[in-house]
């Protein structure tokens, strides 16, 4: 019997794909192990996002591969966003790897690993317009869990200059309806309590006459005491019908992430965004005007070609209006073959793009703790999700706003939704207790 190891780079995403490919090897006889150093195979699910994430993986396979010189037997593999994106390449500058798998086929991965020998190196990029994985039950790895993460489509349609994800994930489509039911029903079974819907583009979901609205809606109807989330949606699909859901049923997490990438008309036309700037402040003035306490996060990519100091002032300028509580914050990063690296120079000088992002990043910080001192001395519910890292006497948990929320407790408490008020808070977090005076 073959061992295999998992390892999961990038997004949310990937990690249910390595759940997906589990629940695969393990179908067909494969043991799960958590030791790289015990396994026959071993496959890194991978991120081509950006050059940085592609750089961690390629130093990790090297590593890895010294483990080849104790166990000849020993198969590295690539999975995933990298291998459908640098493809044979790779198999010359690592020749430790004997596999290249993309993200639509994992079913073939046991056919697939039983053909790979020392002279054998396989690669298999097909891109798929149908799989979903949709009869494949994820194997969870943490099996008693409280979280769990439902993939409702794959891939992405919407061309964005800067992103590989549409050349890597392939054309966007959307998982059979009754089968997410099923799934969210087995997890609800298994004692889980909160259910995050995942996809590039949540919003254009589309299955046969259910749309994502209505997917939702179904969901947290039949489901009363799961809480569900979702992510990520793209600001052009963000309908009048999600707020709406999301504002009447009180299990959707009063939480958004929408990624704005840019506050610049001129940048988001370039970016290929299809939205303006004043298109996505309404969409914001309606969660908001339809959701009082709602929380919104975002993306940011600034030094994007052509970006000038005022492009840049507009996005300072829009994070100040929305009021983000998060946001990942990157620099852009040219992806070779992507929109923008034919059409657009990457003309912003690294400097720059470092300067802009510090501004970004430290005006967020400033943002993150105003809004976390307007919770001081609110009551939450909140989520018990396990024990603090900085102190064992604590635990933490998120409320519907998808803040993190420290207090005083014990694991017995793990898994259930607890009343919690606001005490004190730092920029990231918010700190709390739970008796207090009702
Ligand atoms: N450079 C920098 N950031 C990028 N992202 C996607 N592509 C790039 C790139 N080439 C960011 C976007 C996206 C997030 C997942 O990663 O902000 O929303
Ligand atoms: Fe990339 Fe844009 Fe698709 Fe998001 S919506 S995955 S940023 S192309």
């Amino acid at each position: 019997m073959k061992t295999f190891y998992v390892e999961t780079y990038g997004c949310q995403m990937n990690v249910v794909d390595s759940e997906i490919v589990a629940s695969i090897l393990i179908r067909n006889g494969l043991i799960q192990t958590y030791n790289p150093q015990d396994a026959d195979i071993i496959l890194l699910n991978t991120c081509s996002i950006r050059e940085n994430a592609e750089m961690r993986i390629k130093s990790r396979i090297k590593q890895l591969g010294s483990f080849k010189k104790t166990n000849p037997n020993l198969r590295l593999g690539i999975i995933g966003c990298m291998a459908e994106n640098l493809k044979e390449k790779l198999f010359v500058e690592l020749p430790q790897l004997d596999l290249l798998a993309g993200p639509d086929v994992y079913r073939l991965l046991p056919e697939i690993l039983k053909q790979i020998n020392d002279e054998n190196k396989i690669i298999n990029t097909t891109l798929s317009k149908e799989e979903t994985y949709a009869d494949v039950l994820p194997f969870r790895y943490d099996s008693n869990g409280i979280s769990a993460y439902v993939s409702i489509m794959r891939g992405c349609d919407n061309f964005c200059s800067y992103c590989v994800v549409p050349y890597t994930r392939g054309r966007e489509r959307s998982r059979d309806a009754s089968s997410i039911i099923n799934e969210v029903l087995s997890l609800s079974e298994n004692g889980f309590k909160e259910i995050t819907l995942l996809g590039q583009n949540v919003n254009s979901y589309h299955y046969r006459d259910i749309d994502f609205p209505a997917l939702i809606s179904l969901l947290a109807k039949n489901f009363p005491n799961l809480l569900f989330r979702f992510t990520t949606s793209h600001p052009k699909d963000l309908s009048i019908e999600l707020i709406e859901a999301m504002a009447s049923f009180p299990n959707i997490a009063k939480s958004i992430h929408l990624p704005v990438q840019s506050g610049s008309n001129e940048v988001l036309k370039r970016m290929n965004r299809k939205y303006t700037r004043d298109d996505y402040l309404e969409k914001v003035y309606l969660l908001r005007r339809l959701i009082p306490d709602i929380t919104i996060s975002t993306d940011i990519i600034c030094g994007f070609c052509g970006e000038t100091e005022e492009d840049h002032l507009q996005t300072i300028d829009l994070m100040k209006e929305v009021n983000y509580f998060f946001a990942f914050m990157f620099k852009y990063n040219e992806r070779p073959n992507t929109l923008a690296a034919k059409k657009y120079a990457d003309d912003v000088t690294d400097d720059i793009k470092s300067r802009r992002l510090k501004e970004i990043i430290d005006l967020q910080q400033k943002i993150s703790y105003m809004l976390n001192k307007q919770d001081i001395g609110k009551i939450f519910k909140v989520l018990v999700e396990g024990i603090s890292k900085k102190n064992e006497k604590e635990i933490f948990g998120r409320n519907s706003q998808n803040k993190v929320i420290v207090f005083a407790g014990d694991l017995t408490q793990k898994g259930q939704f607890v009343d919690v008020e606001v005490t004190n808070c730092t920029s990231a977090t918010l700190i709390g207790r739970q008796n207090f005076d009702k």
